[in-house]
């Protein structure tokens, strides 16, 4: 094996796509196309995928039993930067593998490569996707994607050290800032970290003390990043008008300044859909500590499960950790 030789990757990665494996096709092409206002560029009775921008397929439902997100796809700048990410694989012994053609061809991307990430989601790294020239047809006025990648993801972890150290080591990943918010008692504590000019890309939350997962899914939440702020209200009255529980009301992030909400998908992971997130200026930025995760509103209603076991924290305490599952890490 040729000598290995760290270069820093930071703001040559960005969130590709994300794929869910779910049954439920009806209800997400209502969810994404109908509520959310994404385009719907492919139905077939294995694979739904969705356009925001002029990616063949950003969003990516395939037919299984999961009801979950299975895999998040990175694209990367070039081969150099794919080279010193699976080079640090190599270095630290972890498999990786390229994926086949026809996987490549169902995720709208030239080829990729493989590795099973932190909680066991299939984490896929591109460097050239596959774009279309046809129309967007959709309720949204657009998505800002471009170096931003496509939102961010939010994961619960109860190795949370672990998990941001992943993203650290192998993505050269900095820590843009921290949200520590008390509710009865309990410290929930949350880390953004950001790959590029987006403030964050992956956001890792964690109970402090006992870490608990109280989240079925592999992430709580997945961000999409709307053009205009009406595109944020409208999409919230069609999520309600269509039945879908909006499980924080529209507000504002003291970290991001974004204004979102959010909304439990078919599969049960929320998303959540927000306007204008800050960019990071990398000369002049520090990272610092909020009390709070909202400046204004984001109230649960209906308490979403999060939430509701935050608040029933007080009162709940050794049963709890019956939620402690084993989360695979590919770090030690
Ligand atoms: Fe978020």
């Amino acid at each position: 094996m040729a000598t290995f030789e760290y270069q820093n990757i930071f703001g040559q990665v960005k969130l590709g796509y994300v794929i869910a494996e779910s049954q439920k096709f009806d209800e997400w092409i209502s969810f994404m196309q109908k509520c959310l206002g994404l385009h719907l560029a492919e139905h077939t009775e294995q694979q739904l995928s969705f356009r925001i921008d002029d990616y063949e397929k950003r969003f990516i439902v395939q037919r299984g039993d999961a009801e979950d997100v299975t895999h998040i796809g990175f694209q990367v700048e070039n081969k150099l930067v794919l080279e010193q990410i699976i080079g640090r694989f190599d270095q630290r012994e972890i498999q990786y593998a390229i994926g086949e053609t026809t996987d490549a061809q169902a995720r709208g991307v030239q080829a990729f490569w493989y590795v099973q990430g932190p909680k066991g989601i299939q984490l896929e790294l591109f460097i050239d996707e596959v774009r279309t020239d046809q129309p967007l047809t959709m309720q949204s006025s657009g998505f800002y994607t471009a170096d931003s990648g496509m939102g961010h993801v939010a994961i619960t972890s109860q190795k949370p050290e672990k998990m941001i150290r992943f993203w650290q080591e192998f993505f050269d990943a900095r820590l843009t800032d921290t949200v520590e918010q008390k509710i009865n008692g309990v410290t929930l504590d949350v880390t953004f970290l950001r790959l590029n000019e987006r403030h964050h890309s992956i956001a890792v939350a964690e109970t402090r003390g006992v870490h608990l997962d109280p989240i079925r899914t592999s992430i709580q939440h997945m961000n999409l990043q709307v053009l205009d702020l009406e595109d944020v209200t409208m999409a919230y009255q069609r999520c309600k008008d269509n039945g879908f529980a909006v499980a924080w009301e529209v507000g504002q992030h003291t970290n991001d300044r974004e204004v979102s909400f959010y909304v439990a998908s078919p599969s049960g992971f929320e998303v959540e859909l927000g306007w204008a997130p800050i960019k990071i200026d990398e000369a002049t930025w520090q990272p610092i500590k909020h009390t709070s995760i909202s400046v204004w509103g984001h109230q649960p209603k209906p308490p979403s499960k999060v939430h509701k076991l935050m608040h029933e924290f007080g009162q709940i305490s050794e049963s709890l950790k019956k939620l402690r599952r084993d989360e695979y890490s590919p770090i030690d």
